[in-house]
């Protein structure tokens, strides 16, 4: 079967300065996996890369068996950048519409009303997205992802700016959803709680990756996950 996200060799550089260096990694349909590295790792990175928006210097991605660049594979993928900014002067409502709306979502007030609902924003209906709290930013960017229930679902630090119960919104809709999700986080805990799957990443080279239990498998008595984890990063 053909992957549905597919890092080939996969290096790039801003300038002279080596970011990512021969990352290769696949996932299948469903899959569920976090990036997690420090700060500066190169997480961003790659998702950009994933989505096509910016190219490798050498290596292959592919999404859905396609080069990410493509039209018509935008349009199957869901992803929330690094601080996500909504468009300015539309209010929250609008916002969640035309995400939908882009993305042929069939009904639209139905799904935009599911939304609003789920993260919380009804209060905010009518504001424009700038005069928007970050957490609040960041509910509607998320919402503006998921309404439109993509194929492949690629989120940086999903969890970012949100209070505990709307991050646990997110933790449920990940968990629910049969979409393929690649995700980053600096975050140990962000990463156990959303996926079953994880990669380190180090100073941009995959240095680990497996799954959290065979994480516990391998730490020794007396040292948690997040210290085992914060030494491999
Ligand atoms: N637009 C850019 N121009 C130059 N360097 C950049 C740019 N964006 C990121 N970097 C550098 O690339 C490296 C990886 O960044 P990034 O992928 O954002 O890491 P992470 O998301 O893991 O924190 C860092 O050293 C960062 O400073
Ligand atoms: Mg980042």
């Amino acid at each position: 079967m053909t992957p549905v996200v597919e890092f080939e060799n996969v290096s790039f550089s801003y300038g002279d300065a080596d970011v990512l260096q021969d990352v290769s990694f696949s996932l299948e349909r469903g899959d569920k996996i976090s990036i997690i590295g420090s700060n500066g790792a190169g997480k961003s990175t790659t998702l950009k890369i994933s989505t096509g928006f910016l190219r490798p210097r050498s290596g292959t991605v592919r999404i859905l068996g396609e080069n990410p660049e493509k039209r018509e594979i935008k349009r199957r993928f869901g992803y929330l950048p690094e601080d996500a900014s909504p468009y300015r002067l539309l209010s929250v409502q609008e916002n969640i519409q035309y995400s939908a709306l882009l993305r042929g979502v069939d009904d639209i007030v139905s799904s935009t009303e599911k939304m609003i609902d789920l993260f919380d924003l009804a209060h905010l209906r009518l504001s424009k997205a700038y005069t928007l709290s970050r957490g609040n930013t960041q509910r509607l960017a998320l919402a503006m992802v998921f309404v439109h229930n993509p194929e492949v679902l690629i989120m940086d630090e999903p969890l970012n700016y949100l209070d505990l119960n709307i991050q646990e919104t997110v933790v449920r809709l990940v968990k629910k959803t049969e979409a393929t999700v690649l995700l980053s986080t600096h975050v140990v805990s962000t990463a156990s709680r959303l996926t079953d799957r994880i990669m380190i990443l180090s100073s941009g080279r995959i240095k680990w990756a497996g799954t959290i239990d065979e994480i516990e498998t391998d730490i020794g008595s007396g040292e948690t996950i997040e210290a085992r984890l914060g030494r491999m990063m």
